[in-house]
């Protein structure tokens, strides 16, 4: 039946879909796809430094294929991203000279920007991750180019304008991370200030880069209750599921180990069972709490379709073997996807 068919009464569910799959034109990753999910999103190919490389060069092909693609098979289409600190060209924040450009310089170029882009998909993409990770738990605001240079209004202005291209896109903020409770406080307290201030938000992204134990089910859950309660629409933005271990406090202390190989990336030749059981439970466990509240949530989308594709075989160093996902790196069904669809059979 396909997971978006048997979910179409709870949320949609979704996929990022990499640029290389429509260079490529992998038409059995694009079938399969077809077949599953009823919404996408692109992993990278509209991106700043993707899609507008520089000031007056914009590389839309990929991009185009990418809202054909969700246009012919009739899924919700969402862009990704419009306002980020990374994947942007670094000269956006400085001039001829390399210095630091002023503020009004800079909003200038974000709103070229946002209006272009916007526009060029006005009525076709649907939802708009309009500014990504720009909150951190220890700091409030991430101390980005974006705040340093243009302060926390380039969040406001961002929405506007995105609003303005395009006034029926139903408008994200979307972040990682989202059940640790002080960004998630702070989330909600940054949202408010948006709603009265009239600043045009519908939704909220929590990403769910999750891991076998944590977070734990309560704490997102929290997360979804604090987002919804300020009238907001919830989405799972980019789902996964890191099923190796994480002993490490940053990648240059995981890439110095020498027993990086053994120790952190044990299951080269295979998921064990027992991972693998703890991985389907975990989709389980996670699938029972979106549909507990599937009256707040729009939206689940997994980050990738497989495995072999996954961002997580490349995080926090190159090279590891993961299992994020519910298809595996042959494209076949997991235990993991048999305990999604089975909730809904
Ligand atoms: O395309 C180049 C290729 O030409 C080159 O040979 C290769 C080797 O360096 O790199 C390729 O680009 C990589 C790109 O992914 C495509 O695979 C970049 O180095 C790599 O940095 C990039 O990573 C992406 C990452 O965002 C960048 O921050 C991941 O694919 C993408 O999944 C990830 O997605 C983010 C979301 O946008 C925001 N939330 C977190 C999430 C995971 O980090």
């Amino acid at each position: 039946t396909g997971l978006g068919k048997l979910y179409e009464n709870d949320f949609t569910i979704g996929t990022a879909v990499s640029g290389w799959t429509f260079s490529q034109n992998d038409t059995e990753l694009l079938d399969l796809v077809k077949h599953e999910f009823n919404s996408i999103t692109p992993e990278n190919a509209l991106k700043w430094s993707r899609v507008h490389p520089a000031e007056n060069e914009w590389r839309f092909d990929i991009g185009d294929r990418f809202v054909e693609f969700g246009l012919e098979n009739n899924m919700q289409i969402v862009g990704h991203v419009l306002v980020w600190h990374s994947q942007v060209p670094h000269t956006i924040f400085q001039d001829e000279s390399g210095n630091a450009v002023s503020k009004n310089i800079l909003l200038k170029r974000m709103e070229n920007h946002i209006s272009t882009l916007v526009d060029r998909y006005k009525g076709k993409i649907n939802a708009w991750d309009v500014v990504n990770e720009s909150v951190t738990p220890e700091d409030g605001w991430r101390k980005s180019p974006w705040f340093e240079i243009a302060g926390p209004e380039f969040m406001d202005k961002a929405f506007h304008l995105a609003h303005e291209a395009d006034p029926d896109c139903h408008l994200l903020y979307n972040d990682y991370g989202m059940v640790n409770p002080k960004r998630r406080d702070f989330v909600v307290k940054m949202v408010k200030d948006f709603q009265k201030k009239g600043v045009p938000i519908h939704g909220i992204g929590m990403q769910g880069h999750f891991s076998l134990d944590s977070p734990d089910i309560t704490e997102i859950e929290a997360s979804i209750e604090a987002f919804a309660s300020t009238g907001l629409r919830v989405h799972i933005t980019e789902l996964d599921v890191d099923v190796l271990p994480s002993r490490w406090s940053s990648s240059a202390e995981i890439s110095n180990r020498a027993d990086y190989s053994e120790e952190l990336n044990p299951y080269t030749e295979g998921l064990p069972p027992k991972i693998d059981d703890k991985l389907t439970k975990r989709y389980e466990d996670l699938f029972k709490l979106f549909l507990k509240h599937r009256d707040k949530i729009d939206r689940v989308t997994f980050w990738g379709t497989t495995d072999a594709q996954s961002w997580k075989n490349n995080f926090p160093v190159r090279g590891r073997t993961n299992y994020p996902l519910l298809f595996d790196r042959e494209r076949n069904p997991k235990n993991a996807y048999h305990a999604v669809a089975g909730l809904k059979e």
